[in-house]
Order: C-alpha cells, then structure tokens, then sequence
C-alpha cells in the first residue's frame, strides 16, 4: 500500500500546470470514436480513469495513434462500433461505465461492463431506467441495479426526460443514446450539472439546442471529427487553490485552467469566506480556460454551502471540507446527499479523518457540520480508496502540528498521477520547470 507523508508547511510560493481535465478527456475519446474523420486529441490525462476509457475505444475498433503521453489521433467510426472481444474494465470510474453504457444501448451487439470493488457498488438505476424508456436494455449483475452491466444493443427511440438528481454522467448517457435514436432526445434539468458533453457536441457540429433549461440533441446525424484542446483540471486545481487561500502570505499561479462555470463553483465560495482569487480567461474556445492567481490566504471565514450550488462543487466537496476545518467559526455542506454514493462514502469518509486531525465534526444524511480554525494536530489516516479524500487530506496535513500520514495512495492515478511531484514542489517551494498538457 502506497502512502503520503507531510509536514506543517512554512511557505506556500508556486506556479503549477495541472493535468488535463478528466471530464473532458472522457469525453474527447468517446466523441472522437463516435465521429467521422480523426481527432487529434491534445492535454489528454493520462490517468488510471481516462485511460479506460480510452482502452475500451480501442477495443471497440476506434484506432489510435499515440503521439506522446497526452497526444492521440483517434479515428472515428461514423457511430458504428465493433463488438469488443472481451468485457469492457472501467475500473474505478463512474463517469467510463455510466457514458459508455449510453454509447452502447445504441449499437448492434452485446457489450459487458465491469469494474472494481468500489464501482460495483455504485447505483445505476439512474441510467438504466431513463434508457429503458429509449428502447435500451440493461441488465445489471450487481444486486439494486449495481455493476456489472450488459449492454444488450438495440434500435432506441428519443424521449423528454427530467432528471431526478443533478448528474452529469446520467445526462451524458442519455445525449449519445439520443445520437442514436430514432427523433430527439430531450432533457431537463432543474439545477444545472457540468455541460462539457454540450460543448462538446456543438464542437463536433452535432444536432443540439440548449437553451436554459433544457437540451435537445437530434438523432441519426454524423459528428465531424475535431481536434480537441483540454484544458488543465480545476478539480485537481481545487487541491492548491484551497492551500493556497488558508495559508498566509501564500502566492500561487496555476495556468491554463479549465473555467467552465459549471465546474467552478469552489472560486464563489472561497471569495465570500475572504480569499483573494484572481481569475483570467485567456481562450474562450469550445471550453473557456486561463489563469488563477490565489494570494495572501489565511484568514477564511466560515460559511453554508448548499441547493444550486452542490452540482457545481461537487468534486470540490472534500477539498471544500478541509477548507471549512481551516477557516473560523462554523461552515455546513447542506444538500449533498450525492456524496454518499461516490468514490466511498465521501461524507462519512470526511467525518472520520476531520476527527483524527481533532476536527469538531457533526454528520448529517446530506452533508457535515464543520467546527473550524482550532489548531489541527498531525494524523494518520486512510483515504477509503478516494482519490479526491487521499489528495484532501494530503492539503490539511500541510497544516497540522507533526508528520500527517495518508495511506492507500495508489488511487490518486485514477485523476492526478502527477499529485506528488506537484505537492513536492509546493513543498520544495520551487516553481514547476517542465509543465505537461501542451496549451
Ligand atoms: C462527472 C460527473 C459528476 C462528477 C464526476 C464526473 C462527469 O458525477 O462527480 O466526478 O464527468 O460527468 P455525477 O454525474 O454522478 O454527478
């Protein structure tokens, strides 16, 4: 088992490039698979998640060329796919099984999808159901409609479809099983999830409308093939950007950004605790991107986070957490129920570890109530096999009292692989010399 051990950090000066947006690049090898002609893929992470995303494209027939470790040529199969030889492994990722299994309602053939102890766990019932109202047909190994599934391939009709929870991944599913049905698909949110299959569908010149309560994407129409810049992810951002907004007289510079507003929630809640966030928006292209300036933290001050806003900080719940445990007074996460059903349980996970660094802590069905700004000792902790919770934690140990130690670390591969050489810089306090993703 892999694990992190931190010190109380005496100064916070860096200038980081984070790692492609995981979201995006999930989105990238599905769509660039899906067209016709070649995508060039550029900024792609090269993570535990995306790159099993990427090996099913493969394994469905989508030919790739690698030009370097975030460069891809895909070629597009003009939305016919080949039954792959064997099951599709989307390890630990929701977002690779939940797209997929849309994708794939639609083909020809039968697909199984599986994946790891923790992604058997996770509900499908979300998808499942709105598909089966399309013609698709799941069927699901798992008990409650858990993992593994079996994609049985069939003719799909559109439908009008509000959804019951705000989640991207299930409207994802459901806009490429729209590409492939008979008329069009509708759907409707009542608090707005990310949209970077939106964009990204208008990129690929796809049959869509969006308007601001709901999408429609046409079926039966060809995607043309586009080359695809991702921008850095602002949820692997989120990490140093918290750091950076409790500790005093930091300085930090994280460039080429991804600034989608539906992803950027965490900036709102940090400025109206008292940060000092700088944002530039250098490219307003088919996804917005630019730099982040986050300067003289370290005096945050408590606040509630709840309704609208969870869609648009979700990932950002546990590094949010850790920010609550830094800033004075009382903070709540309210209304995020969602964060039960992730990773791990996220709130009980959170609850647990905020503890052992002598956090105040009170858990609620939805959310925590979080006692701030006492001084934190050094702890050892675990990270339940959650990315995001390892990597949470890793930031409050920078500023507890003695040697904090996160383990079962291997899974922060699944959205950060380059997390540690990143944390080893903030902690050498050196500036980051050879900055990968390409922008
Ligand atoms: C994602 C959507 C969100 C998010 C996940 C990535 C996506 O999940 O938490 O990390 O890429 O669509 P939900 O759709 O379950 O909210």
């Amino acid at each position: 088992m892999s694990e992190i051990k931190v010190k109380r950090l005496k100064k916070l000066q860096a200038r980081l490039h984070v790692s492609g947006d995981k979201s995006i690049s999930h989105r990238a090898a599905i769509l660039a698979g899906f067209a016709s002609g070649k995508t060039r893929i550029n900024g792609f992470l090269n993570s535990e998640d995306c790159l099993n995303t990427l090996h099913a494209m493969q394994a469905l027939g989508v030919e790739t060329e690698t030009l370097d470790e975030t460069t891809f040529v895909l070629t597009g199969r003009s939305g016919n796919f080949l039954a792959p030889s064997e099951p599709l492994d989307c390890g630990n990722s929701g977002t690779s099984i939940r797209l997929l299994a849309g994708l794939l309602s639609g083909q020809s053939f039968d697909t199984r999808l599986f994946g790891d102890a923790s992604l058997s766990k996770r509900p499908m019932k979300r998808i499942v159901e709105p598909l089966a109202l399309m013609g698709g047909k799941i069927t699901c190994e798992g008990s409650n409609l858990r993992p593994p599934l079996v994609v049985h391939g069939s003719p799909l009709r559109g439908i009008s479809y509000q959804t019951p929870i705000p989640s991207a991944q299930l409207k994802s599913a459901l806009l490429l099983a729209g590409l492939q049905a008979e008329g069009k698909t509708v759907i409707k949110e009542s608090m707005h999830s990310r949209d970077h299959t939106e964009r990204m569908l208008r990129h690929f010149h796809a049959s869509t409308h969006q308007d601001d309560t709901e999408v429609t994407v046409y079926g039966g129409h060809t995607l043309h093939a586009q080359d695809i810049q991702v921008p850095g992810d602002f949820s692997s951002a989120a990490f140093w950007i918290v750091a950076a907004a409790a500790f005093p007289k930091s300085r930090i510079t994280l460039s080429c950004v991804g600034l989608n507003p539906t992803r950027t929630g965490l900036l709102n809640v940090l400025m109206r605790m008292g940060a000092q966030i700088t944002e530039t928006v250098e490219s307003n292209g088919f996804e917005p991107y630019g730099t982040l300036r986050i300067h003289e933290g370290g005096s945050l001050k408590a606040t509630t986070v709840g309704g609208k806003e969870i869609p648009n900080v979700i990932d950002e719940l546990p590094i949010l957490a850790v920010a609550f445990a830094l800033a004075e007074g009382t903070s709540v996460i309210k209304d995020a129920a969602e964060l039960r059903v992730k990773e791990t349980d996220r709130i009980a996970a959170l609850a647990v570890n905020l503890r052992a660094f002598g956090v105040e802590v009170e858990e609620t069905p939805d959310g925590l109530v979080v006692h701030g700004g006492k001084p934190l000792k050094a702890a050892t902790v675990e990270s339940f096999g959650d990315h995001r919770i390892a990597m949470a934690f890793t930031i409050l140990g920078l500023f507890a009292e003695g040697t904090t130690v996160i383990q079962g670390t291997e899974c922060i591969a699944t959205s950060y692989p380059l997390f540690e050489k990143h944390l080893n810089h903030v902690v050498r306090g050196e500036m980051e010399k050879n900055p990968t993703g390409k922008i």
